[in-house]
């Protein structure tokens, strides 16, 4: 289901526009994705969470209070509550207007724009499993797109959740803290990428994660030094929210 293309057809290294490209426009909005794509990026990341009437929607934080004009809990606000804000201004006033996207407008601009897509899911506590129920839902009933799809998360329940509602669907594992049991969970959930954290890995874990045949993926690389070192070891590509500096150690 869903996908336009297997995930790792694409050019490889890829760069992934991260947020959109969020040092240049508001993270997560529709303009941080016209950026990316207008720097030539194939692909961006979004990250997707549930409002409190289950609406997904791309937005960071677990709370409204650093990128938009609201505060508390995401999960705490009606959609109706949430597409008022402004999610533009705080990064500079000549972008004040920009609003909370949902997942479906996400959808709809990626595949006008031709992009790669890359949904992290990104779970309100407790959230889990529903946020991936519903995230999948709105993906699947939107159809295939051009680029490529790939569906992520740091919730190992949210991609057991996609895993078996959607077992063709290329999930990437998203590591933070590396567990112990990281190859199991890789293993339990099809994996088809793993996108680790540069800053806390050595080229030897590095290299342990190759040696699970998986195309590897790094997040948040932000100067081209680092992405060509990452690059040379192998990694297929990387988040990065200054495309334009990577995309040039990228060809
Ligand atoms: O998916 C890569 C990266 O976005 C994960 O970290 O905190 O920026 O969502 P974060
Ligand atoms: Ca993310």
């Amino acid at each position: 289901i869903l996908t336009g293309e297997p995930f790792m057809l694409g050019p490889i290294p890829r760069v992934i526009g991260h947020r959109g490209a969020a040092a240049h426009a508001p993270e997560n909005t529709l303009e941080a994705i016209c950026c990316a794509a207008a720097f030539g990026v194939e692909m961006v990341e979004v990250d997707v969470q549930l409002t409190r009437d289950e609406v997904p929607v791309i937005i960071h934080d677990d709370t409204l209070d650093r990128t938009t004009t609201g505060t508390g809990p995401v999960f705490e606000r009606s959609w109706k509550e949430i597409r008022e804000l402004d999610a533009g201004a705080s990064f500079g006033r000549a972008f004040a207007g920009e609003h909370i996207p949902t997942l479906q407008d996400v959808l709809a601009l990626c595949r006008e724009l031709k992009l790669g897509l890359n949904v992290e899911i990104k779970p309100y506590p407790g959230t889990d499993l529903r946020t991936a129920e519903i995230a999948l839902s709105v993906l699947e009933n939107f159809g295939p797109l051009e680029g490529s799809l790939l569906v992520s998360s740091f919730s190992v329940e949210s991609l057991r959740t996609a895993h078996s509602l959607a077992p063709h669907l290329p999930l990437g594992y998203l590591i933070h803290d590396r567990p112990d049991n990281w190859a199991a969970i890789a293993d339990e959930v099809g994996a088809a990428t793993i996108n680790f954290d540069h800053t806390s890995e050595t080229p030897q874990t590095i290299a342990a994660y190759a040696a699970t045949g998986r195309p590897l993926l790094s997040y948040t690389v932000n100067t081209a030094a680092r992405a060509k070192e990452l690059f040379d070891l192998g990694v297929a590509g990387v988040f990065t929210d200054f495309p334009g500096r990577i995309l040039k150690v990228a060809k």
